[in-house]
């Protein structure tokens, strides 16, 4: 029987892996005609079709967006769009004009990304280390001492992401809900909101972060501080960033930098929990730790799918694409190819998983990957010594609504009940 899938509409439910097997092993090219996307499952497909930018364009990855949407609009909020796109007309058009590095080809593609790199350097991530350590302090307080259950996902692993990209920012000390605008951007992409953003207060999130940002800019412009936004708008700088090009750059962070970071320290969590003697082996030599932030970001990738968009007719493991045609390079399946990593359903923290796809391959290859894997690194020193004497309340913690990236939307621990 042909398998069945459709990025936007197939529930993947708990467990997608033996779909995406499915789909390696039967249709790796798999056409999904309800959506009208072509689904690339294996990994040297995937990394073929991220290796090439100037056939597969990046575009996809803001059109995709809107076509997958199926937005449900009743006629009153027909008018909150419009008022919404007149009062933020000005911004909307040089948001529009200066593109957005994740959804850009080159070569603008490569001048922003050159102008942003300059805020993440290694050397310079390397230096937030302290305070990201106290921020998780702060965010456990003496939860771990504590006989009470906590939700390791909801207590540490959300909070922690935006903190960070707030304090990067600059923005911490502004009293402003950036959690709220930033979890509204993310449902109104990928998650429940995308069919009714403005019942979910979606529109109302983008237009006062907008504002904030805008206002932000202009007082960074004119006293600048150190942080990144007073780095890319310095007017000192060659190749400062405008208003519209800033204000689409750090939504882009709120969108790929939170969810994302949340899930690979929650996906972890869950992952060591279902393999007791992987956990075994991290707590007898903690030296395993990045090995074991690799392999979650490989077993259990943050973002499963990307998309992309052809710009000439090409064939890609004998398929035929056409010129336009949408292609959707699944990364969480490469990540399980067997082809590429030996039993790869295994969850093993020894296995060399170098080369996963977990954050992307190619030009577009994730901005923040030595941000995340801090953070990540951060919170599961902080935890991980306790999971033994820990367990996770739920066998299956509830994954979130999303066909863009995987997580769970909470993870409760609580003290093993006494032999
Ligand atoms: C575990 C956490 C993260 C994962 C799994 C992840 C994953 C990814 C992936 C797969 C891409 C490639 C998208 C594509 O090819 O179309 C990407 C791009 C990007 N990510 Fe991340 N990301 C994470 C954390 C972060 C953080 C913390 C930031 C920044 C604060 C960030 C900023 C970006 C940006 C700006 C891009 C676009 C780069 C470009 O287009 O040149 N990400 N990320």
């Amino acid at each position: 029987m042909a398998v069945e899938y459709d990025p936007f509409t197939t529930h993947l439910g708990g467990d997608p892996y033996p779909l995406y097997r499915a789909l390696r092993e039967q249709a790796p090219v798999h056409y999904a005609a309800d959506s009208d996307i072509y689904c690339v499952t294996r990994y040297d497909d995937v990394r073929q079709v991220l290796g090439q930018p100037e056939l597969f364009s990046s575009r996809a990855m803001d059109t995709v967006f809107r076509r997958s949407r199926d937005v449900r609009l009743r006629p009153r909020h027909l008018v909150d769009v419009a008022r919404f796109v007149w009062k933020m007309r000005s911004v909307l058009l040089r948001m529009r004009r200066a593109g957005n590095l994740i959804t850009l080809d080159p070569p603008r593609h490569s001048e922003l990304r050159a102008i942003v790199n300059r805020g993440f350097t290694p050397r310079q991530i390397a230096t937030w280390e302290p305070w990201i350590r106290e921020i998780v302090v702060e965010e456990l307080s003496d939860k771990l001492d504590q006989a009470e259950a906590f939700d390791v996902v909801r207590d540490l692993a959300i909070p922690l992401p935006t903190r960070v990209i707030m304090r990067v920012l600059g923005v911490e000390k502004s009293g402003v809900d950036f959690k709220r605008w930033s979890d509204n951007l993310v449902s109104g992409i990928s998650g429940p909101g995308r069919h009714d953003p403005m019942a979910l207060g979606i529109m109302d999130s983008m237009a006062e972060l907008m504002v904030f940002l805008r206002t932000t800019i202009h007082e960074r412009r004119a006293n600048p501080g150190d942080d990144l936004i007073s780095l890319l708008v310095d007017p000192a700088q060659d190749h400062a960033l405008g208003d519209g090009e800033a204000i689409s750059f750090v939504v882009l962070l709120l969108i790929a930098g939170n969810e994302t970071t949340t899930n690979l320290i929650g996906n972890g969590i869950n992952a060591l929990y279902d393999h007791p003697d992987q956990l075994a082996l991290l707590l007898d030599d903690p030296a395993r730790m990045p090995g074991f932030i690799e392999e979650a970001l490989r077993y259990d990738s943050p973002i499963q799918i990307v998309f992309r968009r052809a710009t000439a007719a090409t064939e890609i493991a004998g398929v035929a694409i056409p010129e336009g045609g949408y292609v959707a390079p699944m990364l969480a399946s490469a990540n399980r190819d067997d082809r590429k990593f030996p039993d790869a359903d295994r969850f093993d923290i020894r296995r060399e998983s170098s080369g996963h796809l977990g954050f992307g391959f190619g030009l577009h290859f994730c901005l923040g990957s030595a941000l995340a894997r801090l953070q990540a690194r951060i919170a599961f020193e902080a935890v991980v010594p306790h999971l033994g004497r820990l367990e996770k309340r739920d066998a299956a913690p509830e994954i979130i609504d999303s066909f863009l990236v995987r997580g769970r939307s909470s993870l409760v621990l609580e003290a093993r009940a006494a032999a």
